[in-house]
């Protein structure tokens, strides 16, 4: 059996006194949390921050990026190795805001995918096709194009040691989710795909859903076969929001 994850990622917001309030928010209500693994991924400048608030608990750390890069004159960058030192276990890679907003393509993500690994961090690997591509009837095909580019750098192996999120881009954010089984025929493609390479890996990897996942439709998400969990964005600044989704999973 997979275990769920539900993991927050806070995009770019919040500050030292929101993270303090949403880290001890979520931690004060991890004793009704049985089923679920559970990670935050605050904007890094709050890493260190929630590093020492999250101590001893049971909520694990994340960043939202990684360079591609270890070190060198990489202006603006931040390398697996750092994230470690800061007590990071996750790591999102190929968000969809990353592809569309900062042109981070396939093959720039396969290397971010493969640094973080490198670097002792479990990347959480984002894809998702547009509105666009779904009124194509291309869904499949997008999804499919997306995960090769990583398996064709780091061989199928490697996803045992990762997360991939599905997440729709016309759900991000829209308050449009998918259905549960408009998900759940995307996560069966992508299991597959992964099972006609190695079906051990295939039955171990998390698939997340995210986009627009609240307590009010988590369980039946969480309930589909394929469903291993949520990437949570807007939901995941409100402790009681995030806490009811990882609640979700104990049904
Ligand atoms: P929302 O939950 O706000 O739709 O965002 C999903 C997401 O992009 C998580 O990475």
């Amino acid at each position: 059996m997979r275990k769920i994850l539900v993991a927050g990622n806070w995009k770019l917001n919040g500050s030292l006194a929101d993270t303090e309030k949403l880290i001890g928010g979520v931690l004060a209500g991890m004793d009704q949390v049985q089923a679920a693994d559970v990670a935050v991924c605050p904007p890094y400048p709050y890493l260190a921050q929630a590093q020492g608030l999250l101590a001893g608990s049971a909520v694990s750390l994340g960043a939202q990026d990684v360079s591609d890069q270890v070190s060198g004159a990489f202006t603006g960058e931040v390398s697996a190795p750092m994230l470690k030192e800061f007590g990071c276990r996750y790591v999102i890679v190929g968000h969809s805001e990353r592809r569309a907003l900062y042109c981070e393509d396939d093959e720039f993500t396969a290397r971010k995918f493969a640094a973080a690994q490198a670097g002792g961090l479990t990347p959480i690997l984002c894809v998702g096709e547009t509105l666009e591509e779904r009124e194509q009837d291309i869904t499949e095909s997008v999804v499919a194009r997306q995960l090769d580019a990583v398996i064709a750098l780091s061989g199928v192996e490697a996803l045992e040691n990762a997360v991939i999120a599905y997440e729709p881009v016309w759900a991000i954010g829209t308050g449009k989710t998918a259905t549960p089984e408009q998900a759940q025929a995307v996560h069966e493609f992508i299991r597959g795909r992964v099972a006609g390479l190695n079906a051990g890996v295939a039955e171990k990897v998390q698939i997340l859903y995210g986009g627009s996942v609240k307590p009010d439709n988590a369980v039946e998400l969480f309930g589909k076969p394929d469903i291993d969990g949520g990437l949570i964005g807007g939901a995941s600044l409100k402790a009681e929001d995030f806490l009811g989704i990882c609640t979700a999973a104990n049904q």
